[in-house]
């Protein structure tokens, strides 16, 4: 028996990056993962690769900017399966920007593919929390925590995701569902394109990281989401848990 036997999960982002490393850790766990993602060849090879292990796993195409559909994904897992335990709000996409030239449409961006899926999936999600006294793990960032340059409209979508998930932990703690946040540094696509796009900035973030590396989204950001997604974590809820080599180190 896995640490996540049965349990169905939805990981949005889940066909690349860390969403990919968490949906593989937690099928090997024994859970039922549908990633939902816009990228539908990374989404239908991310789809073999999960039933390998958990038969019944699935890849769901959607395009979270559309906010009018996102009550669907949540119904339409739960009509396949019967029940949601668990909701990994890990998509989000964003331009780095200085703050004087970040537009609207930059602000969209990032509120339409963070903050307004998060909030809106969790909404959807609750009757059926209720039922499982599931889990919600929502994603932060150092960009929110420290304020980095060129990430403003990212960094404030994050920390309005950090404050609906400390809201959420408070109105549903009484119905057993816990709420928590990782904040995470892992080598992935979105990543790799970063470094690539401002390599100067790339080498400052990893020579302050006290363990030296980038993580990996399997073995320390996907080991952490298990954790997180089952009774092991029932104790900690509202919590931002730094999955970044120590780089940031709260007090
Ligand atoms: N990688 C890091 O070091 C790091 C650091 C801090 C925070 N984070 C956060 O961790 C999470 C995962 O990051 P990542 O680096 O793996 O991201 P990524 O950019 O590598 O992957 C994101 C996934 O989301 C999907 N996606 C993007 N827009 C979408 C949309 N509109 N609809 C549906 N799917 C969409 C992409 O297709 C992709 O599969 C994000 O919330 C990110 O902000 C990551």
């Amino acid at each position: 028996m896995g640490k996540l036997q049965d349990k169905v999960v939805i990981i949005t982002g889940g066909a690349g990056g860390i969403g990919s490393g968490m949906a593989m850790a937690m099928v090997k766990e024994g859970a039922i993962v549908t990633i939902v993602d816009l990228n539908e060849e990374t989404g239908r090879e991310m789809e073999k690769e999960l039933q390998q292990h958990s038969p019944k796993s699935m890849y769901l195409q959607a395009n979270l900017l559309d906010r009018e559909n996102l009550g669907q994904i949540i119904t339409t897992v739960v009509e396949k399966y019967g029940k949601l335990d668990v909701l990994v709000n890990n998509a989000h996409a964003s331009k780095q920007k200085l703050m004087e030239d970040t537009t609207q449409e930059d602000l969209d961006l990032s509120f339409g593919t963070g903050f307004y899926p998060t909030f809106y999936l969790m909404k959807a999600a609750l009757p059926y929390l209720k039922e499982t006294k599931g889990n919600v793990i929502n994603f932060a960032s150092g960009a929110g925590l420290a304020g980095h340059t060129t990430q403003g409209a990212y960094a404030a979508a994050k920390e309005a995701i950090r404050g609906i998930s400390r809201v959420a932990a408070n109105e549903w703690g009484k119905f057993g569902i816990n709420v928590n946040l990782i904040s995470p540094i892992a080598n992935s696509p979105g990543v790799e394109a970063w470094a690539k796009a401002q390599p100067e900035y790339y080498e400052a973030v990893r020579s302050k990281i006290p363990l030296g590396r980038f993580g990996d989204v399997e073995n320390d950001i996907g080991r952490v989401a298990v954790f997180l997604a089952s009774s092991d974590s029932q104790y900690i809820t509202g919590q931002t848990i730094m999955v970044d080599g120590g780089s940031i180190m709260l007090h």
